[in-house]
């Protein structure tokens, strides 16, 4: 069984600083760092770290020929990331003194997707195989139907939610990793038992974790449901953090981890990875996971 996550991979542009800016206001940042990131390279970065081989799909732009070296160094197979003209997918993201985020993402090589691409990304792949998807790339539609009629076993972490709802097929998910605010979007359920309920109703063949950030974390599937705890850490940037619970998780699943405790892995890597600066690099190996005892 192969594990392919097709996804986006952008560089992100780092700001420190006291606050986040206001409409209007002209702000110093005390520090500005590059870093590889996207949701599809983080996770592709999280699962390799837990321990599972994993091939990354998606396009850079001239720019971006970084994420084929340091994403073999990452443990990922990039045979299937492309280079396309113009400009990377970017980022830029104001982290304050207490590590939140916020993010403004230009979509770049990672909204260029073609049919024809897709198709000879997903020939390589079996019916059985994993595909983990998230949403800032185009033609995802595409894939999921195309995954879906190839067998693949299809991961979604519908973020950022966008009009994911109306243009995919989501019954065609087997589990769905999400937060709060992407729950609330695709349900309308406003808090976080009123999501899962919801998200069971209209998809109860599927696992379903709702994150919940300082809050923790729900898993249900038919009639298992377990809560896990977040780990409380010193945050210094919680860029990654909710890539770094999908990526252990979705490990998880595949090394056939019992939920209760694969949710606790996957809570203990997120705590470390808002430990540290950074996207891709901040997220854990599962040897430092298992040295975490908070
Ligand atoms: O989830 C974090 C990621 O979201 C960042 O690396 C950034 O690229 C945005 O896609």
């Amino acid at each position: 069984m192969k594990i392919l996550d097709f996804g986006s991979l952008n560089l992100d542009y780092v700001y420190s600083l006291d606050h986040m800016v206001k409409e209007g206001e002209t702000i110093l940042a005390s520090d500005v760092k590059i870093n590889l990131g996207g949701k599809g390279f983080n996770q592709a970065v999280a699962l390799a770290r837990a321990g599972v081989p994993v091939y990354m799909a998606g396009l850079v732009g001239e720019e971006g020929l970084d994420f084929y070296d340091k994403g073999q160094e990452f443990g990922i197979d990039t045979r299937h990331i492309k280079t396309v003209t113009g400009r990377c997918g970017h980022t830029i993201i104001q982290v304050d003194k207490e590590g939140n985020n916020s993010i403004i993402l230009y979509g770049g090589a990672n909204q260029k997707n073609s049919r024809d691409y897709v198709d000879k990304v997903l020939a390589d792949f079996d019916a059985g195989d994993i595909l983990v998807l998230q949403n800032e790339i185009n033609e995802l539609p595409y894939i999921i139907d195309s995954a879906f009629a190839k067998g693949m076993t299809i991961v979604l972490n519908p973020s950022p939610v966008g009009r994911i709802m109306e243009e995919c097929d989501l019954g065609k998910v087997a589990v769905f990793i999400l937060n709060e605010t992407e729950g609330q979007q695709i349900t309308g359920g406003t808090t976080p038992t009123a999501i899962v309920s919801a998200m069971d109703a209209s998809f109860a063949n599927a696992k379903i974790v709702l994150t919940l950030g300082k809050s923790g974390a729900i898993y249900h599937h038919g009639d298992e449901e377990y809560y896990q705890a977040a780990f409380d850490v010193e945050a210094v940037d919680t860029t990654a953090a909710g890539d770094t619970f999908t990526g252990f998780f979705v490990a998880g699943l595949l090394k056939k981890i019992p939920v209760k405790d694969n949710l606790a892995i996957s809570a203990k890597a997120a705590a470390l990875a808002v430990t540290k600066d950074g996207a891709a690099a901040s997220i854990p190996f599962m040897s430092e996971v298992e040295l975490f005892n908070p």
